[in-house]
């Protein structure tokens, strides 16, 4: 008689080899310091780029565009070197996504000037006349909320002082202000008038946009 005429017997077995199997393939490596690397050359986000990637969440973006770029030669050609996975330490949640409608986002960082960026979010079809990219134009609008950006650092864990935090917001304000900011021009053409001075919903989706890859290619760089 095979173990598979004695029902008992068999389930309690499967359930141990189960166990087992789940034990040494989820539950060790989840508390193995090489399955979760830090490395010194990825940074946190500063608080204005986190702002920027809440309201990335906010607007589904990753609904059509990816952050992780595979380990295949065309992608690399495409995007640039691969993601790692340290890359992702300050990513909680990650937003590798699982649909392609747009291109993969996690090199974009200094692929374009800021510019660019403003444009392209305003008007999407004024550059790609087929984009199915909705416009965003109305983020330039919005001014950004930083009441609880501090709150946001700290449950992270990003180790920044309440401070630090401000004086992120108050030097990215002032950049992005400033008559020498290289896109100021076109900056200016998509945010109103009263928020000229202000830093918005628009500035801040760019920041971010501009941190993705931005750690990995100053490595490359310094190669
Ligand atoms: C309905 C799908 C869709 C949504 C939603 C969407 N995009 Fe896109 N996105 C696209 C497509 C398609 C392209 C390629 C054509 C183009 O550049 O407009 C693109 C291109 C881009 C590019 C340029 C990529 C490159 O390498 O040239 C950026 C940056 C971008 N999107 C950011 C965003 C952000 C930020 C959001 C959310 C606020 C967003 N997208 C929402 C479809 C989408």
């Amino acid at each position: 008689m095979g173990i598979t005429s004695k029902p008992v017997v068999f389930a309690v077995l499967s359930a141990a080899v189960i166990l087992i199997g789940s034990t040494v393939t989820v539950f060790i490596p989840l508390f193995m310091p090489s399955t979760q690397p830090v490395s010194a050359y990825v940074k946190p986000y500063t608080s204005v780029e986190l702002e920027g990637r809440d309201i990335y969440m906010r607007e589904g973006c990753n609904n059509c565009h990816t952050q992780t770029v595979r380990p295949l030669r065309t992608e690399v050609l495409r995007y640039g070197e691969y993601s790692k996975p340290e890359e992702f330490a300050y990513d909680r949640p990650f937003l590798w996504g699982s649909r392609r409608t747009g291109p993969d986002l996690n090199r974009i960082g200094g692929k374009y000037p800021d510019s660019w960026h403003y444009r392209h979010m305003q008007s999407p079809q004024s550059m790609f006349e087929k984009s199915n990219m909705p416009p965003y134009g109305w983020l330039a609008k919005n001014r950004l909320d930083t009441s609880n950006s501090y709150k946001k650092t700290s449950i992270l864990g990003y180790g920044f002082s309440e401070q630090d935090v401000q004086v992120q917001i108050s030097q990215y304000r002032s950049k992005v202000t400033a008559d020498t900011y290289l896109s100021k021009e076109t900056r200016d053409l998509v945010t109103p008038a009263e928020l000229h001075h202000e830093l918005t919903e628009m500035d801040a989706i760019i920041a971010y946009l501009q941190k993705l890859g931005r750690d990995v290619k100053n490595l490359e760089t310094k190669k």
